[in-house]
């Protein structure tokens, strides 16, 4: 009945007369007792459906055809879909490593002060900066084996509003409090006993101040510092074009814009950081956090292609046409499921000098 009477017209599809029971019976019995063809039908029906345009591309053409109509977008807000569709892939991604390390150091944290006074030992506090929906507390507060309460910071109340309800589910105490976050005020703003703090996909976005004031605030709190996925400069993907350095450059030179808190640091910020945490005697590691996303990730590849085209038509807005040809490209592989796409980030773990450990 429909539409899908025409638009099924394709190799794999039987159609049968709306109503006609017996047409159906007809259809079903011939496919149950050939299995042959049954099994070609299929093969050809998912060949076809790669062809079939989906609203969400039908959606993106809508943008597109509306860009240069459209203020650029406001490079300090994000939009919870495109939060949502990373999440996996940036749980993947996590170094598990650094993660372990980083559990280890809360328990040894968590009981020392207990063990000593022979008391139980207050939950342990953990800020998340920049929590946007919540991601890093969805996959935090389940791995750590000590009691928990958590503080979650971010100046996008709507975000915020997402995470309460998205954490809802888990068991621990957490209060969420919108807030921009800034370099002068960055030290009172995280809450007096925090132990750990943390943020995800945040301190590329920031400025030299902002990680200088964040190692100060750390040490003030002599708090642990746990800082995931951070964009780290080098993408890959394959197969190969000639044009993936000039884009890749084009890309990080625009991640040095301004994103709420001065001219970000972009690729260079997990190392800022590190040097200014050593420099208040922080044991620091860095580990590597890739984002590996296999042809099947068609739709966080369009996303982030999408993301990378608005940065380069941006920057470069005279080589629009040398852009337009490879985002053409990528895109079409993409939505084709024939592209795989690496992207570098990083995850960093400091742990105060005055531990109270032993
Ligand atoms: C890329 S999103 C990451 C969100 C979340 N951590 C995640 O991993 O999904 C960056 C978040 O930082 C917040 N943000 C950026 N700059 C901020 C600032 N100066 N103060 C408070 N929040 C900020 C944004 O509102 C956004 O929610």
């Amino acid at each position: 009945g429909g539409a899908l009477s025409t638009t099924g017209l394709r190799p794999g599809v039987r159609q049968y007369q709306a109503g006609d029971v017996a047409g159906l019976r007809a259809c079903l019995e011939d496919w149950l007792t050939n299995p042959g063809a049954l099994g070609e039908a299929a093969t050809q029906v998912q060949q076809a459906a790669r062809s079939l345009r989906s609203w969400q591309s039908t959606a993106i053409d809508f943008q597109r055809a509306l860009e240069d109509l459209l203020p650029p977008p406001d490079p300090t807000t994000f939009d919870s879909d495109w939060l949502a569709l990373r999440e996996p892939a940036d749980h993947l991604a996590r170094n598990k490593r650094l993660l372990s390390e980083v559990l280890v150091w809360a328990e040894q944290d968590y009981c020392h002060p207990g063990v000593l006074s022979g008391h139980h030992a207050p939950p342990l506090l953990v800020v998340d900066l920049g929590t946007g929906t919540g991601s890093n507390a969805r996959y935090l507060v389940p791995a750590m084996t000590v009691p928990q309460r958590w503080v979650l910071l971010d100046q996008d109340e709507h975000l915020l509003a997402l995470a309460g309800e998205r954490l809802q589910h888990l068991d621990v105490p957490l209060e969420t409090h919108a807030c921009h976050l800034n370099a002068k005020r960055l030290a009172g703003q995280i809450p007096d006993g925090t132990r750990l703090i943390t943020a995800s996909a945040l301190i590329d976005l920031m400025s030299e101040d902002w990680l200088e004031a964040l190692a100060v605030a750390a040490t003030r709190h002599n708090a642990g510092v746990f800082i995931v996925l951070s964009y780290a400069g080098n993408v890959e993907l394959s197969p190969a074009d000639q044009d993936d350095d000039w884009i890749r450059e084009t890309v990080n030179e625009h991640q040095h814009n301004d994103k709420g808190t001065g001219a970000a640091l972009g690729p260079s910020a997990t190392n800022y950081l590190k040097q200014q945490l050593e420099l208040r005697d922080y044991q620091v590691s860095v580990a590597p956090s890739p984002w590996r996303l296999t042809p099947a990730q068609s739709a966080l590849q369009r996303a982030l292609l999408e993301g990378w085209r608005d940065a380069v038509m941006q920057q470069s807005p005279s080589e629009r046409q040398r852009a337009e040809r490879w985002f053409g490209l990528r895109l079409k592989q993409a939505d084709e499921q024939s592209l795989s796409i690496r992207v570098e980030h990083e995850d960093l773990f400091a742990r105060p000098a005055r531990d109270g450990v032993a």
